[in-house]
């Protein structure tokens, strides 16, 4: 049986991304960028869906609208623009089945098959495998201390043939944990104008910020209609409700609204509504808690990081999010560092899987501080000190 070329790439990363492994108990798992269960607002989520259930059932189990819900698209836009103008009046919100499904539409809007993305290099990896499950071909652009390097940027996006789309994580990005300053944000923005490429800006852990204050988002600083927003509510609820959007001006927007039409009508009416109410009613109190949560452990990290790792290993210092990337020296066995480890029962995700070219030279990895309890952290940058100890000559 033929199995398309989209497939081919996405067998391989799921055999390494280590889920596999991940039944052990024993194992301290650093790997995993999911909220924490005691995170989740679940005795509202309960009594929410218990009300509506009993007051307006058919509500939770018919159609909604192709795109989503009015109510859930004013109540995310309300929510958006609590801090700075985000959504303007000539954009239209979709609600997609997590931000994941708004980079897979995303590239259906942009990309004819075949046709380039510019990504950052490293990058979520999921995204990575959605880009490439709909032909996209992947370019990567060279990343700073402070996110995207502009004048890579530029390069890239002067290549011939012309790329279709970039797509960038604006804050407390995945995997390096860094946040773009206003300076690139506005930079990206004149870069998208004078080449003419459309910009995906992809930000779910904006709200997670325990640290420093809130930069608008890239799409705030877009006076021509050239950025799309996705976040979703994964970070702040639960993932599992799987409830997401994008938020793109005019046509651009309406395209977004069709494809998601087109693809499966909408998200389950059902955690719609719950969602809509829980960011209607507010939702300020369970964020605080978030942000204190991963604050404390991310701190925490920072801190065990520094007290144990060889002078020669760097790490970004998280002010939001739930990511930490070291960085060993170049030219590290970080194969063979990850390894052992692994065998200290510590699980980090190999930086490589983050690198659309395979970053067969690189010597990183990504650390998530969302689910360790405080002993473990403060184990595992023990552990992890240690070996770079020994790694690092
Ligand atoms: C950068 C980034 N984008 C998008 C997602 C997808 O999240 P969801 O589909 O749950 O909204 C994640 C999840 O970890 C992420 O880290």
């Amino acid at each position: 049986m033929y199995l398309s070329k989209n497939v081919q790439p996405l067998f391989r990363s799921g055999e390494e991304s280590g889920i596999a492994k991940l039944s052990d108990p024993t194992l301290i798992k650093l790997s995993i960028g999911n909220p924490p269960n005691e995170g989740f607002p679940l005795e509202r989520i309960q009594k929410i869906s218990e009300r509506l259930l009993r007051e307006d059932p058919y509500s939770m189990l018919s159609y909604s609208t192709a795109g989503g819900r009015a109510d859930l698209k004013a109540a995310i836009k309300a929510f958006l623009n609590r801090r700075f103008p985000v959504v303007k009046d000539e954009d239209v919100i979709t609600v997609t089945t997590g931000g994941q499904q708004s980079i897979s539409l995303a590239t259906q809007l942009f990309c004819d098959d075949g046709d380039t993305v510019l990504v950052e290099m490293p990058t979520f990896m999921a995204a990575l495998d959605t880009l490439r499950s709909q032909g996209a071909q992947l370019v990567g652009v060279k990343m700073e201390a402070d996110g995207i390097d502009l004048q890579d940027l530029e390069a890239k996006m002067q290549m011939n043939p012309k790329p279709r789309m970039l797509y960038v994580i604006s804050d407390f990005h995945n995997p390096m944990g860094v946040s773009l300053p206003e300076h690139k944000r506005r930079a990206i923005c004149e870069l998208a104008y004078k080449y003419d490429i459309p910009v995906l800006e992809d930000n779910p852990y904006y709200e997670l910020r325990f640290d420093g204050e809130f930069i608008p988002f890239i799409k705030c600083y877009d006076e021509h209609g050239m950025v799309a927003l996705t976040s979703s509510m994964s970070k702040i609820v639960a993932p599992g409700m799987r409830v997401g959007y994008v938020v793109a001006p005019g046509r651009m927007g309406e395209g977004f609204a069709l494809l998601k039409g087109a693809t499966d009508l909408h998200v389950s009416t059902w955690p719609q509504r719950i969602c809509c109410e829980l960011l209607t009613e507010g939702l300020e109190e369970e964020i605080e808690g978030l942000r204190k949560l991963y604050g404390h452990r991310g701190r925490l990290m920072y801190q065990g990081l520094q007290q144990h790792c060889h002078p020669a290993v760097r790490f970004t210092k998280p002010q939001g999010g739930m990511f930490i990337w070291v960085t060993l020296p170049q030219g590290t066995d970080i194969d063979g560092f990850i390894a052992e480890l692994e065998d200290n029962k510590v699980v980090v995700v190999p930086g490589k899987q983050f690198y659309c070219d395979g970053g067969a030279d690189t010597a990183d990895f990504r650390l998530s501080f969302s689910l360790a309890s405080d002993a473990e952290i403060e184990k595992a940058t023990k552990i992890i000190g240690d070996l770079t100890h020994k790694y690092c000559k």
